[in-house]
């Protein structure tokens, strides 16, 4: 393969290819309000990409007094926030991929280059199974064999690994700061769904999945590879 060849794509799944993001933070907030602790949209965007157990932690810094629970109870919490997720990603159907995605995926199949998923949740594949899109997937990362969470690069760095892909010719998409940032830290290419104030470090951005197109992401791959 050509050096200039991007080698694979690795996908975030909430809040790329489904609007499941929603659902967290629906949850979450089921949970803090139970809690009694300050949450809303501002505060959870900061949560987007962090495993279950890190933005647990988080919100529970904003509780006053702080508490200090045990490991347990701590577990019992996230376990409550889960089982609120659960019921809400019951009835995912492929009829809740996000626009464009459908297209993307098989632009990106057709044209030979691997594809992963790199998803914090644990609940990826129950997701990727009910959206109608596992086939899609060469690789699957298992979230809960990765030690450090984003924006750590663990689990992109698994996903290219286990693609037998160069980072440096990887392009991942993401909704999440701590997602793009863990993107970069991989050595990959970024390609950010947001806004740009929470898009920072994204080498190419988009407003919403509807304008995520093959062509356009590679043309930026190129140009900033050839600069
Ligand atoms: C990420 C989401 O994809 O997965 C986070 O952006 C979520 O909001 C994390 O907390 C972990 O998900 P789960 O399903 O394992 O609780
Ligand atoms: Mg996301």
């Amino acid at each position: 393969m050509a050096a200039s060849h991007i080698q694979a794509v690795l996908f975030d799944l909430d809040g790329v290819i489904t609007d499941t993001a929603e659902y967290h933070y629906l949850a979450w907030k089921k949970l803090a309000d139970e809690l009694q602790v300050p949450f809303d949209r501002h505060f959870n965007e900061a949560l987007k990409g962090l495993s279950r157990m890190d933005s647990l932690k988080k919100i529970l810094e904003n509780a006053r007094p702080e508490p200090s629970f045990s490991k347990e109870k701590l577990s019992e919490l996230a376990d409550r926030k889960n089982e609120y997720y659960k019921e809400l990603i019951r009835q995912i159907s492929p009829a809740d991929l996000l626009p464009g995605i459908h297209n993307l995926l098989e632009d990106i199949k057709e044209r030979g280059i691997k594809t992963a998923l790199a998803s914090a949740s644990k609940n990826a594949m129950f997701v990727i199974d009910r959206l109608g899109v596992a086939s899609f997937f060469d690789e699957i990362v298992d979230a809960a064999r990765i030690q450090h969470g984003k924006p750590d690069p663990e689990i992109f760095l698994t996903g290219a690994r286990k693609l037998d892909a160069d980072p440096a010719f990887c392009i991942g998409i993401e909704d999440a700061e701590a997602g793009i940032q863990a993107i970069k830290a991989a050595g990959m290419f970024a390609v950010g769904v947001g806004t740009p104030e929470n898009m920072k470090q994204a080498d190419f951005l988009v407003e919403g999945t509807q304008d995520l197109d093959f062509e356009k992401i590679e043309s930026a791959f190129l140009l900033k590879n050839k600069g």
